[in-house]
């Protein structure tokens, strides 16, 4: 029998505590010790120097045999699924015995991706199956037959019992096996809740150790929690070889693929899906959805050419700035960039360029939902404010990059010829961008398709924009406040 302690398991990062405390000192969350009988499941948490193990590791219980570098077997197949966004987030298909996690938000698409994503393995002739713990057959019946592919030969199965999914993976040693979710899984060995660290962790060790054996490209879906984390512990993040994060904003059609981790390709790879009637459309030309061309003429709209992943973006930045109402504090709303990064971009623009916002509301966004992270869309997004402000549009056909310094100097940003070469593949005209190193004080250079119209600080673009900037400021009202 084996041997039942007590122990306290933080929900939020799955570290181990031998008593209550409020505050777990691994993560710092509040209130997320609960208590779990720490049991042995399936001889998983006996010591690795157990008897039985080291039967098992075969050769004379010397521990693991050792290979030289050269002499290891070359790089797996892939499980290709043709959903092409897919298989690229994931490196160019599915490594077989590699375990796969993708995390989102409940209803965000993950069950609709991975029954495509299924399908499309099965077309090929590999052999999928779906496990389903949270839908009934016919449900995912039906959706396959809105997804046009209840002819696909993928074998169903609703389970939720861990040693039932094992079984099977045994047995059919499939190549490709989705579990849907994680969250719903429980295991027998374990008198925890499912969805619980204990039983999320337990499950999750078991399917991967078992897919490995049997030699099948695992993906587990996992759910993801409101503070943007994949519900149960970090440790599944540990246990998988990729980790996958599924998202977009609702309201929108657009969904990212986003890759977190990944052993068997590139990391911050994205792979963009629209959702429509009949499933997830793969888009593989994302510029042309986060570009209104239509709207560029009008004033706080910029184009930002950026870099999401490998592969180049342009997305729309729009600005609205509108005088604010009555006494209160002028309001600052951003969606899809970072707001401190804003506050830096107003302080540069108001202390460099003498362009104040006080007393004006500011909202800022990002248009299709996308989510920038790069420092190089401050030259957009200033555009986007000063014209905005200024109530004049850009030049049309108009691009912007680069970082904004402290000092109002643009800097120079990583991979300038393919932001160029996509704004040019849309047909965009030129581009405001940072001044290069060893052109600084001379002319401006060659120009290519996109003709470039190098800044070196911010109050040329402001001067470019014809926005004038005078102290009190353009289009300024009221006191000066400080606004942020
Ligand atoms: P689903 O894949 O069930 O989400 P998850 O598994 O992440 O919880 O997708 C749910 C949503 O997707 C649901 O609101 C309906 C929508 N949907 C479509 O718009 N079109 C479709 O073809 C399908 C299958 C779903
Ligand atoms: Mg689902």
């Amino acid at each position: 029998m084996p041997r039942a302690t007590a122990t306290f398991v933080c929900q939020s990062c799955g570290a181990v505590h031998p008593r209550w405390q409020g505050r777990c000192d691994a993560c710092g969350a509040w209130n997320t010790l609960v208590e779990e009988v720490a049991e042995s499941p399936l001889g998983l948490s006996a010591p690795a120097t157990s008897p039985g193990k080291r039967a098992r590791s075969g050769s004379s219980g010397a521990g693991p045999a050792l290979v030289t570098l050269e002499a290891v077997t070359p790089a797996p197949d892939r499980v290709v699924t043709g959903v092409t966004e897919f298989d690229r987030v994931c490196g160019g298909g599915l490594v077989e015995a590699s375990a796969v996690l993708i995390g989102g938000d409940p209803g965000i698409g993950k069950s609709t991706l991975l029954l495509q994503a299924v399908a499309g393995a099965a077309l090929r002739g590999a052999s999928a199956i779906y496990v389903s713990g949270e839908e009934a057959a016919a449900q995912i019946q039906d959706r396959a037959r809105r997804l046009g592919l209840a002819a696909a030969p993928v074998r169903l199965a609703t389970e939720t019992r861990l040693e039932a999914i094992v079984d099977i993976l045994k047995r059919e040693k499939p190549a490709l096996a989705v579990v849907d979710s994680i969250q719903t899984l429980w295991t027998e060995a374990l008198s925890a809740a499912p969805g619980t660290v204990a039983q999320v962790r337990t499950c999750a060790h078991e399917l991967v150790r078992h897919a490995k054996k049997a030699g099948t490209a695992l993906i587990l879906i996992g759910h993801v929690t409101k503070d943007g984390q994949i519900a149960g512990p970090r440790v599944v993040e540990h246990l998988v070889d990729a980790v996958l994060h599924f998202e977009g904003e609702r309201g929108h059609h657009f969904r990212l693929l986003r890759g977190l981790k990944n052993r068997f390709g590139p990391t911050d790879e994205i792979g963009v899906f629209e959702m429509g009637d009949s499933g997830l459309r793969e888009v593989p030309n994302p510029s042309a959805l986060f570009v209104d061309r239509r709207g560029q003429t009008r004033p706080g709209s910029a184009v930002f050419a950026g870099i999401e992943g490998t592969r180049p973006v342009l997305v729309e930045i729009q600005a609205l700035v509108a005088p604010t109402g009555g006494f209160g504090a002028p309001r600052r709303a951003v969606s899809g960039w970072d707001s401190t990064r804003l506050a830096m971009v107003l302080a540069v623009l108001e202390t460099r360029c003498g362009i104040r916002f006080g007393g004006h509301d500011i909202y800022l966004n990002v248009a299709g939902g996308l989510k920038i992270s790069e420092p190089a869309a401050d030259l957009a997004v200033a555009a986007a404010l000063v014209s905005a402000l200024g109530d004049v549009a850009l030049p049309p056909d108009t691009v912007a990059f680069g970082e904004i310094a402290l000092s109002g100097d643009i800097r120079p940003v990583g991979r300038m010829d393919a932001r160029l070469k996509e704004a040019e593949k849309l047909g965009f005209e030129q581009a405001f961008t940072p001044m290069a190193r060893e052109a600084r004080g001379k002319k401006q250079p060659a120009t290519g398709p996109v003709r470039i119209l190098p800044l070196e600080s911010v109050s040329e673009l402001v001067q470019q924009l014809g926005v004038e900037s005078r102290p009190g400021g353009a289009g300024s009202s009221g006191p000066a406040d400080d606004g942020l």
